[in-house]
């Protein structure tokens, strides 16, 4: 056997040729402001379950369900547990639902540009992206494109807000969208508690019972400050949960996440104060930034996309030399824009002396 020709012979065709995700850097001692993670500290209560964490919790198999995890979501955002599934992150969700609507040749749609992650998990299906570019998002406000409606791919997926971009969609435009496609809507609310304190009614949840084919995405990495315990709620009719139990893996959110999730869901103070304390960073940030002469869409959620212009990738680079992490990415459009997530005050301060450093 030749290793290399015949061992990729044996590989799917459409991972052979599949570029993988690319997760956002990390590099020891740096402050991380490139994937959009809480930048404080998840709720007291999580640390106490670690401390409480006994022997038999980790001898036994968790609940495939998550049945605790799912009553205490259920009254936290008020939809009942039959239509909420747990998942190993919101991208085990996103995973799930590729799986089980979309075939090879399929389509799925989706506004561009937005989260890369789909366009990998439709690689793995063999489906086509089909990107529809938002309107005006190399220099206005990102508008959701009429063509989304007409496509007739089987799933598309809005991230709401979206991600590079942090704009937000208002809900009675998903409301028409979710009426004129012909398959499922999928929205990604990854950000939504940060536009939900801001202006309020920015979530889809309220409206599953008035749109069947709408599928709620939720993560606790972000709000909930739990990237690393990796746990999403995706919320959908019952008749769809009921198909993707069968394809999520049986114990898909180990024991240990289960119990953090809901420590972090029943502080709901705490959850507030995260909150609050990001948008006030995120003011304090966008002060500061716009001394700089850059410009960005309206952010709602905890990260701006700042339009800086050709010194893009060299302020990337300068910044980290000096030990930040900012999210810079090599395509057209966005190359000329840094993703920069609100930091607690010490790193916003720390950003903007080395942008002023580097000569921005
Ligand atoms: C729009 C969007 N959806 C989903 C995710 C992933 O969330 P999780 O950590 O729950 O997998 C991200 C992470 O950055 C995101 O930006």
């Amino acid at each position: 056997m030749t290793v290399d020709a015949d061992l990729d012979a044996l590989v799917r065709r459409p991972i052979r040729g599949l570029a993988p995700y690319a997760p956002g850097e990390q590099v020891a001692q740096c402050t991380k402001m490139n994937t959009n993670e809480c930048a404080w500290g998840p709720a007291p209560a999580v640390q106490t379950v670690l401390a409480d964490l006994t022997e038999d919790a980790l001898r036994l198999y968790p609940q495939p369900m998550a049945d605790d995890l799912r009553q205490v979501a259920s009254e936290v955002f008020k939809v009942s547990p039959d239509r909420i599934l747990a998942g190993n992150g919101s991208d085990d969700c996103l995973t799930i639902l590729f799986r089980t609507h979309l075939q090879p040749g399929d389509q799925f749609a989706c506004p561009w540009p937005t989260y890369s992650l789909y366009d990998t998990l439709a690689g793995l299906q063999d489906v086509e992206p089909l990107h529809i570019d938002y309107t005006d998002w190399r220099d206005g406000e990102w508008g959701l494109p009429t063509a989304l409606a007409t496509t007739g791919a089987p799933v598309t997926i809005v991230a709401n807000p979206n991600n590079p971009s942090a704009t937000l969609i208002a809900t009675n435009e998903l409301r028409r969208l979710a009426n004129q496609v012909t398959g499922i809507l999928v929205v990604d609310e990854a950000y939504v508690d940060f536009a939900d304190a801001e202006i309020g009614n920015a979530s889809m949840l309220a409206f599953l019972d008035d749109h069947p084919n709408l599928v709620v995405l939720r993560t606790f990495s972000k709000s909930y400050s739990l990237a690393g315990a990796r746990l999403g709620l995706m919320f959908a009719h019952p008749r769809l949960i009921q198909h993707y139990v069968k394809v999520k893996d049986s114990y898909n959110v180990n024991v240990l996440t289960q119990l953090l999730g809901i420590a972090a869901l029943r502080d709901r103070d705490y959850h507030r104060d995260l909150v609050a304390n990001t948008l006030a960073e995120r003011a304090f940030l966008e002060d500061q930034l716009a001394a700089f002469g850059w410009t960005w869409p309206t952010s709602r959620g905890n990260f701006l996309l700042c339009r800086v212009g050709e010194q893009a990738r060299s302020l990337y680079l300068g910044l980290k030399d000096r030990g930040i992490l900012v999210r810079f990415f090599d395509k057209p459009g966005l190359d000329s824009c840094l993703r920069i997530s609100v930091g607690q005050r010490a790193d916003n301060q720390a950003l903007i002396a080395a942008l002023r450093d580097l000569g921005a």
